[in-house]
């Protein structure tokens, strides 16, 4: 009901004026035949305020309007000369008490009339924000030149015919507020807020804050994101309801997605925490405060999404999603059915419980049997392996015999007679570990002492046992630093001229696992998944078609986040295992 009284209240000026006008221009009366008439428009005009003001429908327009027709019309009476003008010119008026509304309050620190209306729209936390404020202030002096235009408008001849004339003079300004006025009140606000960086906006319930993330979007940084993110907060403000992130836009509804790539569960007030940046989101996430299912990549990529792009730029040093480029080595395919004996030297120094580099190579073997392989698995550091002299015994006083008799007689024996070899290690000092080292440095007695080029150039010792045919190799290494280059290339150096320099060994795979301390953290936990089943997916193929497909190597590299958030995760890590950062104090000196 009230609402159907403040419509009413709001159209009675713009009706009372537009049949003042019609009366004027079609009747053709002079101005004392019109001021019975006139004097009754004024009557209604100033009932319709009073009630206006009690009813308190503020209403710009209503006020804007009235006025000056209530001025036009006083004059009628007391300066006929006035309001001769005026009423020669009733729409023009019109139009002027609506560019009086638009143009001076905000003058006076009023609100813009705009706001009234895109308010509606929005998030109590959107509007409450200056830009809003601001935005609104354009669309508001927008509006004013528009209405002044439509003023000028009303003016202009446009037909002899009085009928044709008032529907012109109506017709045309309504044309240009309708196509021009109503879009930018409408689009406007979202595209500016869109656009706009800057201020950090502070929440102060949950319930804004999902209602302002479709405006807080970093379009930038969202290009390409296709994701949906479900939340499920409890405790104080209860509220089940998921964004979508796709084409650098973000939409959010209330309700449960039936398929998001992530869900977190958080309680309400820690969640406003978070977003608030008044509680560490790593901290809360590594103490396990929250919980977040699927995709955690996602996660840590929400707060830079939500983040408008600085102008200045703190250096930033960005990583480039690391690429596992051929090395000049094609890996070799030796073809179904001739991969059947496999042997794996793991040069790792932690236990199969911590090493990320067992880990994969355990899920390759798992693979590999499945697929009917025969495996065999060293853990090097268990076994006597001594160092080698250099005497070069081996190649000349007992050809193939070292001088130690350790564990790496029946080592290297099994080396040579598989159809392919395993080198796992960490990655230690940007290369194999030394156990690893000293080992492969042992198998010197499988070769021959002299000199052979090969069809490429390549100088090297011949293979000492020619006859037990061609060996593949796969290496798998885990690295703490999440990138490939610069990192990686020592180690990879080694076994591209492992592939080149030995007549008989070729290289068929390589699996490099970057940023592998995060796999045991909550963060890691999808990526771990995803590790296991690549290569246990690597060990079948290789043993059911005799070669790895590049996309398996690809996968394990890329750690799903960027070095800063390495950085932040890392150390939060650190930090959280005594709590003090223990790990930044002093040492004492050495
Ligand atoms: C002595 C030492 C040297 C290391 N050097 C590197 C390195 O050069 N680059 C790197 O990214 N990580 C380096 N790390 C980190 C390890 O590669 C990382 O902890 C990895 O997960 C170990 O593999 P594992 O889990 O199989 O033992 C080093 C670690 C140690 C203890």
């Amino acid at each position: 009901m009230y609402k159907i009284i403040k419509t009413t209240i709001t159209a009675i000026p713009f009706v009372s004026v537009i049949i003042l006008e019609i009366f004027v221009n079609v009747r053709n009366y002079n101005i004392e035949m019109l001021q019975p008439f006139t004097l009754i428009i004024g009557v209604v005009l100033l009932l319709n305020l009073i009630i206006a003001s009690l009813l308190k429908v503020n209403d710009y327009f209503t006020y804007g309007i009235s006025v000056v027709a209530l001025l036009g019309i006083t004059s009628v009476f007391l300066i006929p000369s006035v309001g001769q003008v005026y009423l020669e010119n009733i729409i023009a008026g019109l139009y002027f008490g609506l560019f009086v509304v638009a143009f001076f309050p905000p003058l006076f620190k009023f609100k813009p009339f705009t706001v009234s209306i895109s308010e509606k729209e929005y998030s109590e936390a959107v509007v409450k924000t200056k830009q809003f404020l601001k935005i609104n202030l354009l669309i508001n002096y927008i509006w004013a030149g528009l209405l002044a235009l439509s003023m000028l408008l009303t003016i202009v001849k446009y037909s002899d015919n009085s009928v044709l004339q008032i529907i012109l003079s109506i017709v045309v300004p309504i044309i240009l507020l309708v196509s021009i006025g109503v879009p930018v009140t409408k689009k406007l606000p979202t595209i500016l807020m869109n656009k706009i960086s800057g201020e950090q906006r502070h929440f102060e319930t949950c319930k804004d804050l999902f209602e302002s993330m479709p405006y807080g979007l970093n379009k930038e940084l969202a290009q390409g994101v296709d994701a949906v993110i479900q939340y499920l907060l409890t405790g104080e403000e209860p509220i089940e309801g998921y964004l979508i992130i796709k084409d650098s836009k973000c939409l959010f509804e209330y309700g449960i997605h039936p398929n998001p790539n992530t869900t977190i569960k958080a309680d309400s007030k820690l969640w406003l925490g978070i977003s608030n940046n008044e509680i560490s989101e790593s901290k809360a996430f590594i103490n396990k405060e929250y919980e977040v299912e699927g995709d955690m990549t996602l996660l840590l990529k929400l707060y830079d999404l939500f983040t408008p792009t600085q102008k200045e730029k703190k250096p930033k040093v960005e990583m480039e999603k690391p690429k596992l480029k051929k090395i000049d080595i094609d890996y070799k395919d030796f073809g179904p059915g001739k991969i059947r004996k496999i042997i794996v030297f793991d040069g790792g120094s932690r236990n199969d419980k911590f090493s990320k580099t067992s880990f994969m190579v355990n899920n390759f073997i798992e693979g590999a049997k499945e697929a009917g392989a025969n495996v065999k698995y060293f853990k090097l550091k268990d076994y006597d392996i001594h160092d080698c002299s250099g005497c070069y015994t081996c190649w000349t006083k007992t050809p193939g015999e070292c001088t130690y008799k350790d564990d790496m007689t029946l080592l290297r024996k099994k080396f040579r007679e598989a159809d392919l070899v395993v080198f796992a290690s960490p990655l230690f000092i940007f290369n194999v570990t030394g156990i690893l080292k000293r080992f492969m440095d042992r198998l010197c007695p499988i070769l021959k002492p002299y000199i052979v080029h090969d069809e490429r150039g390549f100088i090297k010792h011949p293979d000492r046992y020619p006859e037990l045919g061609k060996q593949g190799f796969v290496v798998f290494s885990a690295a703490g630093f999440p990138d490939l280059e610069n990192n990686f290339d020592g180690l990879r150096g080694m076994f591209k001229m492992w592939d080149l320099r030995n007549e008989n060994m070729d290289m068929v795979g390589e699996f490099y696992v970057t940023a592998a301390e995060t796999l045991v953290q909550p963060v890691g936990s999808i990526r771990k998944n995803m590790i296991q089943s690549v290569c246990k997916k690597a060990g079948e193929q290789v043993v059911r078609e005799g070669k790895i497909d590049i996309e398996l190597m690809q996968k394990v590299v890329y750690p799903g986040f960027s070095s800063e958030q390495f950085q932040e995760v890392s150390n939060y890590f650190w930090e959280s295992l005594d709590g003090k950062a223990a790990y930044l104090r002093e040492a004492p000196r050495i």
